[in-house]
């Protein structure tokens, strides 16, 4: 832990720090510089600032589009993604900036997700860890290094809430939980963007995809979202209005259709919420040509037609489309887009380029020697390396297989995933260089002692029917006194257009499992996947399992820090692990119905074939230590209004070693004027507990934490009965109760 803070301390020294400023401070200079340079731009030169296209350095949609350098030329591209390199931005800006009638700075964006050319784990990994300093640090550390590479704006934090782990994109958020994936995306939001834009190491945050785009019908990516008013403000909105809060400069919209409306389109959500009610002003950028697709939606006529509703929704800028390049100059000529609303959108950008220090030197950004200095460093790869191994989740560990025993002799590392430098980076890993990235062999081999012999078969591919392998794998396992599998999906098969139908293990990878498990050894399965996964089989076999996702740039050391027992692992799911893809969706914040399950009843809410529990529930990781709970108290019994309701628990760890445990805070509105669910995270602390150690713990929780949406859609707090849970995970934990009074 004090390692990070160093860390933090360290990397976060680096960055200017000034006066915070929100980005809903309108300094009235800006704004007056503004108001001259709108006066003086052409409607052509207005709407270019409307438009962002792709570089071709990098592909991240369907559609690419030549001859961009020559619209920047002619003032007519504002901002320009997939675009990094101090020399590759200087030369496109010295375009806009001084081969242009006005010289105008332009934007560079790009999808920054989870690091930039350091890469750290994937962000449903990374969530996992809990560790909102960790989170946050990976994100300033990815900032720091795509500033240094000419980038002004990434496309992150994505604050989708997602409960259908077949949908790819999973791996890209924070995981079902409103209350915890709100607390990541400010933790992302600081990271981004520190305590001051105009600082060279720090970018705009664009969170996305608003709005519900992880509630896509059946988890097939770009499908339908249909919902009630009430559970998208309840559950699916909170996340990125804590992004907004925590002053993110941008939103970027969904694919979806919400409520009958393409996203794009949607004025209730693009102006009545996000500027009328939550006081939003920065700007809208569409996701990929999502204005175009309003045509395929059957919402409009044409790509003109599509044009006119999004600018009229709220929408500023669009995303590779070309349907503000193309339309809006006709549609103003034709009355159905107004100046005033074109105007709004170009003041809404501008306000951002003046706020990045753009105008004052539009070079700012594009340093060579600063990119030099601030790319893949070893502080960088250290802090990459620490956040991976908070974010490692054990699921099993039978027989103590893990740690490793110190009399080794042997080790045997097996898989598709135990030498692949590529997957460990994930999807959506931007700049990242793979090449650089530890695998778990190397890792293994880097921490075992030299007199430890490391024997490797990859025993199968990810994917395909090949078996003829498992007999090296077997003779390789045979000889070891320690076997790990390295087993998962292939990058590619997470995040976007990457939907799955089931979520076994692919190919033959079960089959080499089951074969090397017979033999007995002491076995460790490390997982490397974009999801969760349905491993009941693998569960009822014998041996430890490691959930590592895609870790990052420092995978194999981050692993073998905890197989070896260097650190002891600390992760807990942020998404239920199905049993089976029937069970889907399953999260924990679920409702009671009024025929809960019960054993031995027929008539009530179950499966004649899979009970209802998950396998692995919401908040579920194990340690090498033991901790338990004792002495949940509440401060009274009763409370008014506006009283705050102490928690006290005890945690004590009971094991010979030092460990960290995420102790966690569920609450459950017994009656409501609409049903509640049966329990809602509201709290949650990271505390590392030294062998034996026992902490009181305190919570405090208010009528902020008991609020929802009424049946008069207020959000208020409702008087009555509250359950309050503290435990380890979702499922295991001790309960009190209270009173709210009126
Ligand atoms: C993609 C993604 C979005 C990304 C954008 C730019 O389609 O949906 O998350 O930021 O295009 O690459």
């Amino acid at each position: 832990m004090k390692k990070l803070s160093l860390l933090i301390m360290f990397i976060v020294g680096l960055s200017a720090y000034s006066e915070a400023r929100q980005v809903k401070d309108h300094d009235p200079l800006i704004e007056r510089k503004i108001d001259s340079l709108l006066s003086l731009m052409t409607l052509p030169e207005k709407i270019g600032q409307l438009v962002l296209f792709t570089s071709d350095i990098d592909v991240t949609g369907p559609t690419i589009r030549e001859g961009y350098k020559e619209d920047i030329q002619k003032g007519l591209v504002g901002a320009l993604f997939n675009a990094y390199g101090a020399e590759f931005t200087r030369d496109l800006q010295k375009v806009a900036v001084e081969e242009t009638r006005l010289g105008i700075p332009l934007l560079f964006g790009y999808d920054v997700i989870h690091g930039h050319r350091t890469i750290f784990p994937i962000s449903l990994g990374e969530a996992a860890s809990w560790d909102l300093e960790a989170i946050e640090l990976g994100a300033r550390i990815a900032a720091i290094e795509a500033s240094a590479e000419g980038l002004h704006w990434t496309f992150a934090p994505m604050a989708d809430i997602s409960r259908d782990p077949r949908w790819g994109r999973v791996s890209e958020g924070a995981g079902e939980d409103t209350y915890l994936g709100s607390a990541i995306a400010r933790a992302r939001v600081k990271g981004f963007q520190g305590e001051d834009l105009k600082a060279t190491n720090t970018v705009l945050a664009t969170v996305k995809h608003f709005a519900a785009y992880g509630a896509s019908l059946a988890g097939r990516d770009y499908n339908t979202v249909d919902m009630s008013d009430r559970e998208l403000r309840q559950t699916y909105l909170p996340p990125y209005k804590a992004a907004l809060d925590a002053g993110a400069a941008t939103v970027m919209t969904s694919f979806n259709e919400l409520d009958g409306i393409p996203v794009s389109g949607s004025k209730y959500l693009m102006t009545d919420i996000l500027r009328n009610e939550w006081g939003f002003d920065g700007f809208v950028v569409t996701d990929y040509t999502s204005i175009n697709e309003m045509v395929p939606h059957g919402y409009s006529k044409d790509v003109k037609h599509a044009a006119e509703q999004a600018i009229n929704a709220g929408v500023d800028m669009d995303m590779q489309g070309a349907a503000y390049y193309d339309h809006l100059e006709a549609l103003v000529e034709e009355g159905k887009v107004s100046m005033s609303t074109i105007d709004q959108a170009v003041r809404n950008i501008l306000r951002l380029k003046f706020k990045l220090g753009l105008f004052e030197d539009p070079y700012r950004y594009s340093d060579a020697e600063r990119e030099k200095a601030n790319v893949m460093t070893a502080a960088h790869r250290e802090a990459a390396r620490e956040v991976a191994k908070k974010s490692i989740v054990l699921l099993k560990n039978e027989d103590k297989v893990l740690p490793i025993k110190k009399d080794v002799k042997t080790i045997a590392v097996i898989g598709p995933l135990a030498d692949s430098q590529r997957d460990l980076i994930g999807s959506w890993s931007a700049a990242g260089d793979h090449t650089q990235a530890v695998t778990l062999l190397q890792g293994i081999e880097e921490r075992a002692e030299t007199s430890v012999a490391i024997l490797h078969a990859k025993g199968a591919e990810i994917e395909g029917s090949d078996s003829t392998g498992f007999e090296q794998a077997l003779q390789v396992a045979g000889e070891a006194d320690h076997v790990i599998l390295a087993l998962g999906e292939a990058y590619w098969m997470s995040g976007e257009a990457a939907s799955r139908s089931n979520l076994d293990l692919p190919g033959v990878q079960r089959q080499l499992a089951e074969r090397i498990l017979a033999l007995g050894k002491p076995t460790t399965t490390v997982l490397m996947n974009g999801r969760p996964l349905t491993i009941d089989w693998l569960d009822n076999l014998p041996g430890a399992i490691l959930e590592t996702w895609y870790l990052g740039t420092e995978a194999g050391n981050a692993i073998a820090e905890v197989i070896f027992g260097d650190y002891n692992p600390s992760g807990k799911l942020t998404m239920t692990f199905p049993r089976n893809v029937g069970q889907i969706p399953i999260f924990y914040a679920t409702k009671n119905t009024g025929r809960p399950f019960l054993e031995q009843e027929k008539y009530t809410s179950k499966y004649l074939d899979v009970p209802n529990t998950p396998l692995y529930p919401f908040g579920y990781g194990l340690s090498y230590s033991t901790f338990t709970y004792s002495d949940l108290a509440l401060d009274k019994e009763e409370y008014r209004m506006d009283e705050t309701i102490q928690v006290t628990v005890k945690v004590k760890n009971d094991s010979d070693v030092g460990g960290e445990e995420v102790i966690q805070l569920y609450v459950r509105d017994l009656v409501g004027s609409v049903t509640r669910p049966v329990k809602e995270l509201k709290g949650f602390q990271k505390v590392y507990f030294a062998a034996g150690e026992e902490k009181t713990i305190t919570f405090q929780l208010h009528k902020d934490h008991l609020a929802f949406y009424t049946a008069t859609m207020e959000f208020e707090a409702e008087p009555g009965d509250f359950e309050i849970y503290v435990g380890t995970n979702s499922s295991e934990h001790l309960s009190a109760s209270f009173t709210l009074l009126e």
